[in-house]
Parts: structure tokens; C-alpha cells; sequence
């Protein structure tokens, strides 16, 4: 680190009350480090599920005014805030750097400039501080949130809707999924992101600080899904795959066709902006449920999830969506499970999801490495043992259920 080394408090180790620690009392704690894409996040977590500290920097308004993420600017913003979120998040949390159980960091999948940000600051953390460094699959932190905030037991179905990935699996295990179905095409936050920017939602004066996917849940409240068509992506599969630009394209068509309407100019907001925000919104949200639904039919027939109350959990950034998690509840209530959904602030990218992680996987003993000098980060990364042939073959046929939201 050089210049850039950390300078952790070294707080010494004695309890409130002034008398020395006992360190076998004490639960494990963990640091976690998020730089995997646009947000600088790090928090300390303990072994109950107890956030001690926690920091977040995002860069979602440079990017949005940007017109999207450019990853060299990703790459220095994160380097420019990376020492100060860590610090932050460590001196909230009252525990000296020499107190923590290991250090976990997100180094799959993602932008690589990005990872490698974390990665690097990280490695020269556990190297500085000789800690044991935990790499983290940032799907399945999204996944195992949940799991610090109730009790969820192994297995249950997830569905992980973010800006890169849409996934549905069965967490059978800390690190260990059955994947179900993934994207063909663009994740449904990629779409949502795309949409805003093509009705130039930066220049609206309430959207213009959101994410692509708040604006849109954000005007859709106010817009009448049924005055704009759109047909419903994959119906003829009967598999849990999802595809989201085959839907991009017919929005672009329809706002073309508008723009002509209204003799619109450059940068303009269309006057039925509320109505395609709706209908976008909802064509996500019923094609996210109908795979959910073939899902939870396929688990039943395989006898893959428990009896009574069997679990789905829904996380990602596009997870914070109420509509989206109102379609999703009216297929759970009709299938005998149970929702589970982190609040917001935990289904968008945090430090938290990743410090969380990492006591899961320190108490599976699942990699927690020592040596940590080949350690590489992956932009691309597989999530679980792939299982989409068998949802195909099983070719399922998923009951009508009204999305009356
Ligand atoms: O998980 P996340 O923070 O980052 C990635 O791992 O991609 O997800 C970010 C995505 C963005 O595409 C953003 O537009 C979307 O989540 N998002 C939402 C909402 N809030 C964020 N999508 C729909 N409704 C929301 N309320
Ligand atoms: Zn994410």
C-alpha cells in the first residue's frame, strides 16, 4: 500500500469495560469489501449476524450522467474511495484490524478494473495485518443475505435479479447451487438501466438521481400499464430461462413510434412515459414470475425443496422492486411457500452481503485460505452445477395465475 496503507486504528484489545478481551468469548468477526461494479462498499460483520460498522460509496450519479458505467472511471473512482469506505466501516465498528477473524472481498464475477480495485487493497490488508483472506462469489452473497436477517434454512429456491444476472437456483449449501435457469441475453436491471436512458429519464426532474430501475418503479406508479402493448418474452420455452432484450427492442420500437408522434426532440420526456414505465415493469415482473412459477413446479416434482413451507428468496438489485415482489408473492402464495426478501438496502450491492458471506463460509470451513498468492479475480464466473437441461426436458407447463397487483 505505500502511501495508500491503511492507517486501521489500532485500537487495543480490551472489552467495554475496560478489562482484557476473551478472545475465545468473543464472536468471529468478519470485513467485508465490495468493488465489483459501481458501488465501494465494506462493513464488519460478526458471527451472530450483528453489523458492527459499516460504508458505502456509490458512483450511480456519475454513471447516470455518464450515460452508463465506464469502466476506467469505475476503476478510479473505486481507487480514489476504497481507503476511506474501509476505514469508515472498520472505525464504526469499534474493532481494531488485529480483532478480525479474516477479511472477505468479492473477486467474481464482475468489471475487472473493478475487482481488481478490491482485490489489490485487500490483499494488502491481510498481508499488513496477517489475516486469512476469503474470495467471494458475489451472486452467492446476494443469495446467502438473507440468512443474517431470519432463518432460512438449506435448501431453498432463489431467484437473483441484478444488473448483470438473472438466476434462479436451489441454494443446497453455502457454496453449493443448482442452477435452474440464467439469462440468455441482458439481465433484467441491464434492461431497466437501458430503457431509462433511452427516455432520457437524466433530464426528468424527480428520476434524475435514480437508478434506471427506481426511475422506472418510480413513474410506473402513476402510468396505466395497459394503454402501451407488449408481449411476453420466451412464452413458447418451457424452461426457467429468462431474455430481456427481445423486450428492450419492442420498447424501443414503441418510443420511436411515439417520438414521431410527438415531434419530439433530443433529451425530451415523452408525455406517455408513465404508461411504458408501467408496462415495461409489469412485462418484467410476470416474465420473472412465470419462471419463478416453473421453478417452484419443477423443486415439487424433484423433491428437491422441504416439506411443509419450503423458501423462496428473491435478492439482487432488482429485488428492491415492490411490484416485482408482489407478482413474486402471488405465485409463492399459491404454491404453499414462503417469500423472503432483504430489504433494499441489502438487495442493491453493500459490503455487507460480502462480510456476511464470509462468516458463512468460515463457519463451513469452505476457503478460507492462508496463502492467498494465487488468488485472481474472475470477470466471468459460473454459479453452481447447471441444470437447465433437466428443467427443459422435465418441459413443465405452468397454470394461468392472474398478476392482479
Ligand atoms: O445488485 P445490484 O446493486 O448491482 C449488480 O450486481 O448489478 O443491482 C443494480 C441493478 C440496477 O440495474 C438497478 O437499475 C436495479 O438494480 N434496481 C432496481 C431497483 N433498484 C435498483 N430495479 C428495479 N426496481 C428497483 N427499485
Ligand atoms: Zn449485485
Amino acid at each position: 500500500m505505500g502511501t495508500h496503507c491503511l492507517r486501521l486504528r489500532a485500537l487495543r484489545c480490551v472489552s467495554a469495560r475496560g478489562l482484557p478481551a476473551q478472545p475465545q468469548c468473543k464472536p468471529r468477526v468478519v470485513l467485508g469489501i465490495e468493488t465489483s461494479c459501481d458501488d465501494t462498499g465494506a462493513a464488519v460483520v460478526d458471527e451472530t449476524g450483528k453489523i458492527l460498522g459499516e460504508a458505502l460509496y456509490s458512483q450511480k450519479e456519475i454513471h447516470l450522467k455518464a450515460g452508463g458505467i465506464i469502466p476506467p472511471v469505475a476503476q478510479r473512482l473505486h481507487k480514489e474511495h476504497i481507503e476511506r469506505v474501509v476505514q469508515e466501516a472498520v472505525d464504526n465498528s469499534g474493532v481494531s484490524p488485529c480483532e478480525l477473524t479474516a477479511v472477505a472481498t468479492t473477486v467474481k464475477p464482475g468489471l475487472a478494473l473493478s475487482l481488481g480495485v478490491g482485490l489489490e487493497y485487500s490483499l494488502k490488508l491481510i498481508e499488513q495485518y496477517k489475516k486469512p483472506f476469503i474470495p467471494i462469489h458475489h451472486m452467492e452473497a446476494h443469495a446467502l443475505i438473507i440468512r443474517m436477517l431470519h432463518l432460512v434454512e438449506f435448501p431453498f429456491l432463489v431467484l437473483l435479479v441484478s444488473g448483470g444476472h438473472s438466476l434462479l437456483a436451489v441454494a443446497r449449501g453455502v457454496s453449493d447451487f443448482l442452477l435452474l435457469g440464467q439469462t440468455l441475453d441482458e439481465a433484467p436491471g441491464d434492461t431497466l438501466d437501458k430503457v431509462a436512458r433511452r427516455l432520457s429519464l437524466r433530464n426528468h426532474p424527480t428520476c434524475c438521481t435514480m437508478s434506471g430501475g427506481e426511475a422506472i418503479e418510480y413513474l410506473a406508479k402513476i402510468g396505466n400499464r395497459l394503454h402501451v402493448e407488449l408481449t411476453q418474452p420466451m412464452s413458447q420455452h418451457l424452461d426457467c430461462d429468462f431474455s430481456f432484450s427481445g423486450l428492450r427492442n419492442q420498447v424501443n420500437q414503441i418510443i420511436i413510434k411515439k417520438e414521431r408522434e410527438e415531434g419530439f426532440q433530443e433529451g425530451q420526456i415523452l408525455s406517455c412515459v408513465n404508461d411504458i414505465a408501467a408496462a415495461v415493469q409489469h412485462t418484467v415482473a410476470a416474465h420473472l414470475a412465470k419462471r419463478t412459477h416453473r421453478a417452484i413446479l419443477f423443486c415439487k416434482k424433484e423433491g428437491l425443496l422441504p416439506q411443509p413451507k419450503p423458501a423462496l428468496v428473491v435478492s439482487g438489485g432488482v429485488a428492491s422492486n415492490e411490484y416485482i415482489r408482489k407478482a413474486l408473492r402471488i405465485v409463492t402464495e399459491a404454491n404453499g411457500f414462503s417469500l423472503r426478501c432483504p430489504p433494499p438496502k441489502l438487495c442493491t450491492d453493500n459490503g455487507i452481503m460480502i462480510a456476511w458471506n464470509g462468516i458463512e463460509r468460515l463457519r463451513a470451513g469452505i476457503d478460507v485460505l492462508h496463502n492467498s498468492k494465487a488468488i485472481r479475480y474472475e470477470p466471468k464466473a459460473p454459479f453452481g452445477i447447471n441444470f437447465s437441461e433437466q428443467v427443459k426436458k422435465a418441459a413443465l407447463r405452468v397454470p394461468y395465475l392472474k398478476l392482479k397487483i
